[in-house]
Parts: structure tokens; C-alpha cells; sequence
């Protein structure tokens, strides 16, 4: 393992590379990152880092957003394959047709969404930036779109502002069950209950705080509780307990897994570098269009 770490060092130099990671990428992938964190933070990331090439540790959305933000760099993802299935639940026609009906609406495309339905889009957000950026949309009707539990979060957030929704889901945080999150609660009743705003409503209101993977992590970092019921996908695990060696993490559920995520491997980072495949490519004319709403998000949440 450490001849490999050693070899990817040594190719990163060569290759003038940097290494970006989320949180739920397999742990020793986060341990060789140069920067590792949330959505939108890796996005802004991705807009000041000075090396020639970036090798994205995570999924599909996460290449081609660092890629849109930086046409002039490299971007290399480990796995070409590695997706979000979230990522697809929008339909170009569908969103024609709300344009068509409601033609003052703002449509707002959650980062976790193909570079296509980006280009359909008036403004980006990240779980971590959505209220606020909503919140200076100068739009009274919101499209919201893939995700519909993200969307109704922020709707609950941002009553005076009247939501259209639509009906993607990520498979891993729909899967947090009401009755999951009780039975861990009678399980560990001295443990707070932290969840992703991607889980259902009613997983929500049962939670202590909702917020983004890094809201999660610095949540339960400032806590002086001593135990936490985890509602997000198990990858978090390795930045809360390295950051809190003294508490204890429950996940709800022992499947909360992104199978896309954990594509990512310590080989397929060397193999990346070191052969410079799974480059990713997007048309210039796709990237004016997809571009602008990352930049609208860059901005209005700044
Ligand atoms: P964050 O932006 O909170 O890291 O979320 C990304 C994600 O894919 C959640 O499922
Ligand atoms: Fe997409 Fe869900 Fe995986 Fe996040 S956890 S990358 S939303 S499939």
C-alpha cells in the first residue's frame, strides 16, 4: 500500500496533478487527497488550484463541474464509470414545458445533476449554499430540480418564494427509513441525529441538524454531546472520527453506500495519473451554457 501511495506522490509532481476527494470516497483515498470536502467547497476548490491537472476523487457531476469551471486544466476522473444516479432524474422536455407555463420561474439545478440539464438552467446550488442562494434569486417561482427532498428543504427554509418540484431522489439517502432512524434512536438515546437534507422529510424533522457532509462534520466536531446517529452515506465516517477520536458514530442503517463512490481506488488514482486516461471533455458550446449557472451559484453565494 505505501509503494503505491509513494508511486502516486511521485506521479503527482511529475505531472504537476493535484488530488480532490469527497467525503464519501473509500478512507484511504481521502487520506492521499490534497483537499477533500463537500460539493461546494471542492468546486471552489477547483477554481483557484494552480496545478496542470486535477484527478477528481468522486462522482461524474464532480469531474465535469471542476472541468466546466476550468476548461483550460486537466481533468482526470479514477473511474470513468463511477456516477450519481441522481445525477439523471430530470427531463430536458419536462423542463421546457415549466419554462413554458411559468416563464418568470428561476430554474435551480442541484450540482448533483448531468452537464445537460445544467445547460438548462438559470442558476447551480450545493446542499451547503441552496438557502442562501435561493434566498438572492430575484425569481418568486423556483423550478427546483433533480432532487425533491433537497428542493422541499429549502422551500420550508424559504416560505415566500413559491416551488415547483421535481421527482429525483438519491436512491442512498431515500432509503433512510423513519422507522430506522426510531429504532437507532432507542438504540443509542444519549446520540444526537445528523442527516443530509437529500433524506425525506420525515427523516428531517427527526434529525438534531440537517445541513451538507462538511455542516455534518463541523456539527458534530463543535457538539459537546459524545455520540451521533448518522444519516448520510458512510464516508463521512473517516473525517468525523479523524476529527473526534473521543466520539462515537452510528449510521442509521449498515447500507448507506454510494456504489458510485466507492469506485474510486488507490490504483485507479495511479492509473489515472500515470496514463492520463478518463480524461474528461465537454464541447465548448455545452460549456457556455453549463457554465453559467455554476457561475451564478459561485456568485450569489459567495
Ligand atoms: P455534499 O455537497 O453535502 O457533500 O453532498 C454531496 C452528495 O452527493 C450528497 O449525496
Ligand atoms: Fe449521488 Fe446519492 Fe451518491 Fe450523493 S450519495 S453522489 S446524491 S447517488
Amino acid at each position: 500500500m505505501n509503494a503505491l501511495v509513494d508511486e502516486i506522490i511521485q506521479l503527482k509532481e511529475e505531472k504537476n496533478a493535484v488530488i480532490l476527494a469527497h467525503y464519501y470516497v473509500p478512507d484511504e483515498v481521502q487520506e492521499i487527497a490534497d483537499y477533500i470536502g463537500d460539493s461546494y467547497y471542492l468546486s471552489k476548490v477547483a477554481t483557484t488550484v494552480e496545478r496542470d491537472v486535477i484527478v477528481f476523487c468522486g462522482v461524474s457531476f464532480m469531474g465535469e463541474s471542476a472541468k466546466l469551471l476550468n476548461p483550460e486544466k486537466t481533468v482526470l476522473m479514477p473511474d470513468a464509470d463511477a456516477d450519481c444516479a441522481m445525477a439523471h432524474m430530470a427531463d430536458p422536455k419536462k423542463i421546457e414545458q415549466v419554462k413554458k407555463e411559468h416563464p418568470d420561474a428561476a430554474v435551480v439545478c442541484y450540482i448533483n445533476s448531468t452537464t445537460e440539464l445544467k445547460t438548462y438552467s438559470d442558476v447551480c446550488v450545493t446542499s451547503s449554499n441552496a438557502e442562501k442562494t435561493v434566498r438572492a434569486l430575484p425569481n418568486e417561482t423556483i423550478y427546483f430540480i433533480p432532487d425533491e427532498h433537497l428542493g422541499r428543504y429549502v422551500a420550508a427554509k424559504v416560505p415566500e418564494k413559491k416551488f415547483i418540484f421535481n421527482a429525483g431522489y438519491c436512491p442512498i439517502h431515500n432509503d433512510i427509513t423513519r422507522d430506522a432512524v426510531l429504532a437507532a434512536k432507542e438504540a443509542h438515546p444519549n446520540a444526537a441525529v445528523l442527516v443530509h437534507p437529500e433524506c425525506p422529510k420525515e427523516i428531517v424533522e427527526l434529525a438534531d441538524y440537517a445541513g451538507s457532509t462538511s455542516g455534518i462534520i463541523a456539527y458534530a466536531t463543535e457538539s459537546e454531546k459524545k455520540e451521533f446517529i448518522i444519516g448520510t452515506e458512510d464516508g463521512v465516517f473517516y473525517e468525523l472520527k479523524k476529527k473526534n477520536p473521543d466520539k462515537t458514530f452510528y449510521p442509521v442503517h449498515a447500507g448507506q453506500c454510494c456504489p458510485g463512490m466507492k469506485l474510486v481506488t488507490l490504483e485507479k488514482v495511479r492509473d489515472a495519473l500515470k496514463y492520463g486516461i478518463h480524461e474528461v471533455h465537454i464541447s465548448e458550446k455545452m460549456r457556455e451554457k453549463a457554465c453559467r449557472p455554476l457561475d451564478r451559484m459561485l456568485e450569489l453565494a459567495r
